[in-house]
């Protein structure tokens, strides 16, 4: 049953994965993380893709998560979009996205998964749009050839990237061309995060804790420290108009991003350095290149969003496939998803309605040219 969550909002999610064909062709002939296989006698196939999630210590049941169709079938997406009142999706890769294939592949591999993203989007056409991927383990030349050749793909309007940028973090001077490329093509970076805090900062008990430590805290701090080295390195002030959007409400940086400025105005280092220059406030991008999705499920995290950000730059989203239902005791599932009913409940209770009707949908159309 379909639940409109505004009459007058066109409700659009931007933060929704999808593997692709030959996505999942990949994961399934590997068995390096990450992979897709069953573990005997189980026959149910499971995704393993954070770091360490195959640890032999941890049952074969609880090894990364199962997979089923909501993670590779589009017409599930669809249904999943239809009960949930979801008009358009932005879809992009999950990840590890493409970061591990081998320099050779990159380019070549990395070109049939967009082009299957952007044909998912050609057979429900004004439902699906995306944000392409890039050849990362590739050459700088060849990042670049496809970042010019998304802006001509018809449904695409940006890439989703981690945090490990070109293998050395989103500092790295080598990315300086590609963020150059973005900025020219008018595309988002749908900044996302996957690799996480070193595993010795949850501990020996963490295997108690299931996901929730590597997933609540980790991956924000993750794209917290991510974006802070860009901004640190003075992307923004070269790039003036570079558009980021940044997964789970920006991690923590709406927060931190007081405590990230003043320990730059009291670092000697940093402030002696760029004595001549004219350094870019955390503030000023916050308002005017980063964009922050809806995804932290609580009214805290949104108004420190707004806060910071202001509420026309913040995008619904559910992250789908994750986060789905666990089955309840009687073996059914639950239609409408705790995580998106959540995350539409936060929104509904913090903003009023025509600025709820901005963050389910109508800044996301203006700001991704959803037309
Ligand atoms: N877990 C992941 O690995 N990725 C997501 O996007 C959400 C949960
Ligand atoms: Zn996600």
């Amino acid at each position: 049953m379909t639940q409109r969550q505004s009459p007058t909002a066109t409700i659009v999610d931007i933060h929704t994965h999808v593997y692709t064909p030959l996505f999942m062709e990949i994961l399934r002939s590997r068995d390096a993380v990450p992979y897709i296989r069953s573990f005997p006698p189980d026959t149910s196939d499971r995704l393993i893709i954070l770091p360490g999630e195959d640890s032999p210590d941890t049952p074969a049941t609880s090894r990364g998560r199962p997979i089923g169709p909501d993670y590779y079938d589009i017409s599930k997406k669809i249904e999943f979009m239809d009960t949930h009142g979801i008009d358009i999706s932005v879809i992009s890769l999950a990840n590890p996205w493409l970061d591990f294939l081998p320099t050779e592949d990159a380019l070549r591999v990395t070109q049939q998964v967009n082009d299957e993203l952007n044909n998912l989007c050609a057979s429900y056409p004004g439902r699906l749009y995306a944000f392409g991927a890039l050849p990362l383990s590739g050459s700088v030349a060849e990042v670049i050839q496809e970042i010019k050749r998304l802006a001509q793909l018809r449904y695409v309007r940006g890439v989703i990237m981690g945090t490990s940028g070109l293998g050395d973090g989103l500092d790295d001077p080598r990315l300086d061309s590609v963020w150059g490329a973005l900025q020219e093509t008018k595309q988002t970076i749908f900044l996302h995060p996957h690799y996480g805090l070193p595993k010795e900062v949850y501990g020996s008990r963490q295997d108690n804790y299931g996901h929730v430590l590597a997933l609540a805290m980790g991956f924000p701090m993750e794209t917290t420290i991510a974006v802070a080295r860009m901004f640190l390195s003075g992307v923004w002030d070269k790039w003036t108009k570079l558009s980021v959007l940044l997964a789970h409400s920006g991690g923590t940086l709406p927060f931190l991003a007081g405590r990230l400025e003043s320990c730059i105005l009291h670092d000697r280092h940093i402030m002696e350095k760029g004595k001549d220059e004219k350094r870019r406030t955390i503030w000023d991008i916050l308002q005017n290149n980063i964009l922050l999705d809806s995804v932290v499920y609580a009214r805290a995290g949104l108004k420190a969003a707004t806060e910071v950000a202001g509420s026309d730059r913040i995008l619904f989203g559910t992250d789908h496939p994750f986060f789905p239902p666990l089955t309840n005791e009687e073996g059914g599932k639950e239609e409408q998803w705790l995580s998106v009913t959540m995350n539409y409940r936060a929104v509904q209770e913090e903003f009023e309605p025509k600025t709820l009707d901005g963050i389910l949908g109508g800044n996301a159309i203006r700001l991704l040219r959803l037309e």
